[in-house]
């Protein structure tokens, strides 16, 4: 146990509850301002435990990378048991490596047709002049991208209704109101999550099953089945039913996120959507191709711009493995680290005015410069598998709503840090025809 002088720093709080009001109160507020003024590696104490929270590119870089001193937190395994998520070692190599082929990019890029049409026809539902609940559409939009793309799976309306109730019982574990109790505690939240799962399991053996053992070809679900088949393959139906439940929870509402992060953002910014539109009457003469998609430089940077302004990730958690030394501070082991993606976002270290939605800053530099002060995917090993089918399903999406629709904000758009970045309620949209 290091010495407590050599803990990193913390910022001033009150007996008892340490940092746990102001944390409470204004939680992306006061993790940014704790970094500006406590230091980049600071502790944030609870009444239940301290928190580290990492916020200079360097030891984020450091954590993703050293994955013996950094693990991952047992509540992945608890609630997702052999996910590629949860599990480590030589497991999440063998996973890793199993599914990485169907990721890749140019694989991916066969989806756009599909990716476009799914997205052309819920715009299609929207009425001319008419105020759009996003936040919910894109939700369900994304799951059904997730089970036609991923799992070969075209669910019909009814299904998709109920896949989305019990795809969002799968955020419930990470519900703030469980975070201070043991695992072991069956808050209510955590037994929805667990019917939760237990329904994602149904669905994905039947899904096994109807396919007479034979899911589309080519999607992950065909896949897997092939793995569970193979006797030398160590994959077993447990595996593959947990495989599923993980790549819901992990693909379909971050993307969500985004999508809804973007076009409120559009149309809260009517100079940016303008270039928007102009860039797509120049480039299209009706839905986006595959190849229409790699020709909108414009959109591309409206989409790292959201992703950089509003990170679903807010933050990557890791626990420490064993005691760390950085900064000359010592953080010991067994605690929790957040890897702060809000923080590092948005210091104005590494971006010019960094509150400001400024998609322009990506025309003289890439995601790739910004090294590890640009992380919405993670980083290292263990990034994100499915950014590539992200950001083309950002692309097909936000270029086929755009081609349609001219978009209006509603109302302003703020957001609280659950386990993904959350916003506070209802975002809507007004739509209006760009076609006539
Ligand atoms: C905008 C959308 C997305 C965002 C912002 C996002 C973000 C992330 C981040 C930050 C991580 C790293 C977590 C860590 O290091 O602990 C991650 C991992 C992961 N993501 Fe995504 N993700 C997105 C979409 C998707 C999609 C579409 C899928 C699958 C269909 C997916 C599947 C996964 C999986 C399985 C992992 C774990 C990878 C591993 O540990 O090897 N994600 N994602």
């Amino acid at each position: 146990m290091p010495e407590r002088r050599d803990l990193p720093p913390s910022p001033p709080g009150i007996p008892v509850f340490g940092n746990a009001v102001q944390f409470v109160r204004d939680p992306f507020g006061f993790v940014r301002e704790s970094a500006r003024t406590t230091g980049d590696v600071f502790r944030m104490r609870f009444p239940g435990a301290d928190v580290y929270v990492l916020a200079h590119p360097d030891h984020v870089e450091t954590a993703l990378l050293d994955r013996e001193s950094f693990g991952k937190l047992d509540d992945f395994s608890i609630a997702f048991g052999d996910a590629l998520l949860a599990v480590e070692g030589d497991r999440w190599r063998r996973q890793r490596h199993a599914m990485e082929s169907f990721f890749d990019p140019t694989r991916i890029r066969e989806h756009a047709d599909t990716m476009v049409s799914l997205a052309g026809r819920r715009a299609e539902r929207w009425t001319d002049g008419s105020t759009v609940r996003i936040d919910t559409e894109m939700r369900s939009l994304a799951l059904r991208n997730l089970f036609e793309v991923v799992l070969g799976y075209a669910p019909t309306a009814d299904e998709l209704d109920e896949l989305a109730e019990t795809a969002h019982a799968l955020n419930l574990w990470f519900e703030p109101t469980s975070w201070v109790l043991p695992a072991w505690v069956p808050t209510p939240a955590r037994r929805s999550f667990r019917r939760g799962v237990a329904r994602m399991r149904d669905h994905a053996r039947s899904l096994l099953a109807e396919g007479g053992d034979e899911p589309e070809e080519g999607s992950l679900l065909a896949k897997l089945a092939t793995l569970r088949d193979d006797p030398d393959s160590g994959v077993d139906e447990a595996e593959v039913l947990d495989q599923v439940v993980g790549m819901v929870f992990a693909g379909h509402e971050t993307t969500a996120l985004s999508l809804t992060f973007a076009l409120q953002l559009l149309g809260a910014n009517p100079a940016v959507a303008e270039r928007v539109f102009d860039e797509l009457d120049e480039t299209l003469d009706g839905p986006p191709s595959a190849a229409d998609l790699e020709e909108l430089p414009v959109l591309d940077r409206v989409i790292h711009e959201t992703m950089r302004l509003y990170p679903p990730v807010h933050a990557i958690p890791r626990v420490t493995e064993a005691p760390v030394t950085l900064d000359a501070h010592t953080i010991p082991a067994d605690e929790t680290v957040l890897l702060s993606t809000w923080c590092l976002h948005r210091d104005p270290r590494e971006y010019d005015d960094p509150e400001t939605f400024a998609p322009r800053r990506w025309a003289s530099t890439t995601p790739r410069d910004r090294g590890y002060s640009f992380v919405p995917f993670g980083g290292g090993p263990r990034i994100c598998i499915g950014r590539h089918l992200a950001e083309l399903e950002l692309k097909a999406t936000l270029a086929e709503v755009c081609r349609r629709y001219r978009i209006e904000a509603t109302g302003s758009l703020d957001v609280s840090p659950q386990m993904t970045t959350q916003p506070d309620g209802p975002v809507t949209i007004r739509v209006t025809d760009r076609r006539r």
